[in-house]
């Protein structure tokens, strides 16, 4: 492989550089810009072409040909290169809050003697991509070598991983307002996009389930993209989805240095370059690249960016120049809440002063620069140990597995469980007592064991198994073949399924018994006071009194919330009853469409399909819950002991001002959406059809009517335009609307 490739003739050079210039350009299309102007058939048709002439020809193959992105050979080790600039960390500033860059911003204006001036600093501000950071080479415009940060002064060479990411361009791409430097070092994240990161764990969990070893999955992107680029066998990192953005460089010389005698750091590989990948690339020592820069007319940082982009890197499109603190504060913050929905991970905000002669004039501190500062959000990811494994209970009998962990602070709040949701989930996962895990907390999603640090495992720690009995009451744990949930099948029986059921009926949105708490659930329930619901209403004053922390004031409170309960409405105690699939709002629906609990009873599947938003999962739920005897005293116990609720209207009895009639709506109206006549006309009673017939009341005619329009005239359907339609609404508006 070479550099130049050797002549052969003028004309298949020319070729080949034409064809490699064609790929390299849509490829720069279809990865960094996401604008492809060809078809993929197309490019793969440019592909074979290239692959055909280097076989025929292989002397032509160099190191800018897409063909050498698919990964070479295995890798013993991965070779120590030194950065011509070091590689530098950054200042981090922890304080999370706007302080954080009105601090800097201070800073800054200070060192620069402008404390007391009105002039605000012009700052480029960009985002903390979470990846690895990666010093990429380019020697005459092709990329050479890359390598990892390493301690900053030493990095590990992973060119072959680096070139199988299809948006880090092999060349620079030329234009002519921009010189392309002899030798430019590129600094910028290596990462993983987060759908990838998905779809890779989904590929790895079915390799594993295929039985592969040696594969695993992975925790975040982060480290996904971490083992990828240190992947000793570069085919395998070809086969992970890398993504790269460019934020700045290392050294820049824009000419070729003077030759000085045969020690000329970059004689000997201009002539015969890379004809062996391992030729160690004498890295010129270059210390001052902004000066580089700016003979290049680069004067600012933003400028260097978009140069970066001219040259083909991807740039993350969040880079923007903002002045003052206050620009860097709402930056900040508008990052802070673009972050969850941004197709990739960040750990925080970078900012940096614009002006490259401010930064040389500003300079470095050790091994950080003044001029650049990290400004973190709080992290959404924290590492802690797993003290147990509890299964739960709930008010359906289900058994949830649940993480209890040692208390970690993540993503604003204090995490103490973690839900492994069921046998599958945990099994997938693989946690264990005792294990060393990673815990996410993301915007207000419940927090989650993402995964095993594996190396800490203990040689001696189980995996957890779900137990075969209920752990509350001891009775049979079941699974039914398509549900993913073991459920404990002792119902009412079961204390903990008793404690939940007491607690949802009691609870604000039921029927609101406001001084009944969990604990003195768990007391009345473990003392044997009381078995269901209907006991509450039989509890007195010296059955309360003699419980923990219950003294005769507060007992008189609770009874006195008890009593007021026994007033509200249908359907509050609809929902009260913990009919399965019967939340808030399906029981709302019931209650004002039946009006009365007894033709709840009695309804018929078909009966309670009618109602808005029952299905037939929901109706088959409520007329099991009712066909059992058991539910039916509960209710009848209920009513006797005082329980009651007003008579409400039903809905189904209700003639509405259009039932019986059918409409159909066709073109276009200017004040609805079709669906909002259609809901407006099924308020009123009607039906909506689809298509004209002798039956239909009318047709609702909006502009640009067609066939439908036709078809009623020919049957002598009466036909409504938009005014007529809006004029029959406000006839039929009840008050209330
Ligand atoms: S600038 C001289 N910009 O943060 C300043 N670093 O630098 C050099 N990082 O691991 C760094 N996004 O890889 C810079 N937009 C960004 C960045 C960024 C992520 C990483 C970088 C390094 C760490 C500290």
């Amino acid at each position: 492989m070479t550099l130049e490739s050797s002549r052969l003739s003028p004309e298949i050079d020319a070729q080949y550089a034409e064809l490699k210039a064609q790929l390299a350009q849509h490829a720069h299309l279809y990865y960094v810009l996401d604008e492809p102007s060809i078809a993929d058939v197309q490019y793969d048709e440019l592909y074979q072409r290239l692959e055909r002439l280097e076989a025929q020809f292989p002397q032509l193959v160099t190191l800018d040909s897409p063909t050498q992105r698919v990964g070479g050979g295995v890798l013993e080790a991965f070779r120590s290169v030194e950065h011509g600039q070091p590689m530098l960390s950054i200042r981090t500033e922890t304080d999370t809050s706007p302080q954080g860059a009105k601090a800097f911003d201070e800073r800054m204006r200070k060192e620069l003697s402008l404390s007391g001036s009105p002039e605000e600093i012009d700052y480029v501000a960009e985002l903390k991509f979470d990846g690895l950071a990666m010093n990429l080479t380019y020697f005459q415009g092709v990329l050479v070598r890359a390598a990892t940060r390493g301690d900053g002064l030493f990095g590990e060479e992973v060119t072959q991983n680096i070139r199988t990411i299809r948006q880090i361009p092999l060349k620079l791409k030329h234009v002519s307002s921009l010189p392309i430097p002899q030798w430019l070092e590129v600094r910028g994240e290596v990462y993983m996009g987060r759908s990838d990161f998905e779809d890779l764990n989904e590929r790895q969990r079915s390799k594993i389930a295929q039985g592969l070893k040696n594969e695993k999955t992975f925790v975040n992107p982060r480290n996904a993209a971490a083992g990828a680029v240190r992947q000793l066998d570069s085919k395998i990192a070809a086969q992970r989805p890398l993504s790269f953005f460019a934020y700045g460089v290392g050294v820049v010389l824009p000419k070729p240095l003077e030759p000085q005698g045969a020690e000329s750091p970059l004689a000997p590989e201009s002539q015969r370059l890379m004809e062996d990948p391992a030729v160690n690339w004498v890295t010129p020592k270059v210390s001052n690249s902004t000066q580089a820069l700016l003979s290049l007319g680069i004067q600012d940082h933003y400028s260097l960016l978009q140069a970066l982009k001219a040259w083909g890197f991807p740039v993350a499109k969040q880079a923007s120049v903002v002045k003052g603190a206050k620009g860097l504060v709402q930056y900040h913050q508008e990052m802070g809440l673009a972050r969850e929905h941004l197709p990739f991970d960040i750990d925080g905000v970078v900012y940096k002063v614009n002006r490259l002669d401010w930064q040389m004039r500003l300079g470095f501190v050790t091994r950080e620069p003044r001029w650049a500062v990290a400004h973190k959000y709080p992290a959404q990811e924290q590492v802690t140990t797993v003290l147990g494994i509890d299964v739960q209970v709930g008010r359906t009998g289900k058994l949830t597995p649940v993480a209890k962990l040692k208390p970690v602070f993540v993503g604003g709040v204090t995490v103490t469980n973690a839900t492994l949701h069921n046998e599958l989930e945990a099994t997938r996962k693989d946690v264990r007592v005792g294990d060393t895990v990673i815990v996410r907390r993301a915007g207000d999603v419940i927090p989650e064991v993402v995964g095993v640090v594996m190396q800490d495992r203990q040689i001696e720690s189980l995996p957890f198994k779900m137990p075969s009995h209920c752990p509350v009451c001891g009775s049979l744990a079941i699974k039914e073949a398509q549900e993913a949930d073991h459920r404990c099948s002792g119902g009412l029986f079961c204390s903990a399924q008793r404690k939940q059921a007491i607690w949802h009926f009691a609870s604000k949105r039921a029927m609101d018994i406001e001084d009944l708490g969990e604990k003195l659930i768990d007391q009345l329930v473990d003392t044997q006071t009381i078995q269901s619901v209907a006991d509450l209403y039989r509890l007195d004053l010296s059955a309360l009194v003699g419980l923990e922390r219950m003294a005769e004031k507060s007992a008189a409170n609770v009874l006195e919330a008890i009593e007021a309960s026994k007033k509200t409405t249908l359907s509050r105690f609809l929902y009260a009853l913990g009919i399965r699939h019967v939340g808030e709002s399906t029981a709302k629906d019931l209650a004002s469409h039946f009006g009365d609990l007894d033709r709840i009873v009695h309804a018929s599947q078909e009966a309670l399909l009618d109602v808005n938003d029952v299905g037939p999962v929901v109706a088959q739920s409520v007329r099991t819950f009712f066909s059992q005897s058991h539910h039916m005293e509960l209710i009848e116990q209920l009513q006797a002991l005082g329980v009651h609720w007003p008579r409400v209207q039903a809905q189904a009895d209700m003639a509405l001002p259009l039932s019986g009639q059918t409409y159909v709506i066709t073109g276009t109206l200017s004040q609805f959406s079709r669906d909002e006549a259609k809901e407006a006309l099924e308020k009123l009673g009607a039906k909506v059809a689809g298509s004209v017939s002798k039956k239909t009341t009318a047709l609702l005619a909006g502009a640009e009517a067609g066939s439908k329009l036709d078809k009623a005239i020919a049957l002598g359907v009466k036909v409504l335009d938009e005014p007529a339609f809006t004029h029959l609404l406000k006839l039929h508006a009840s008050p209330s609307n």
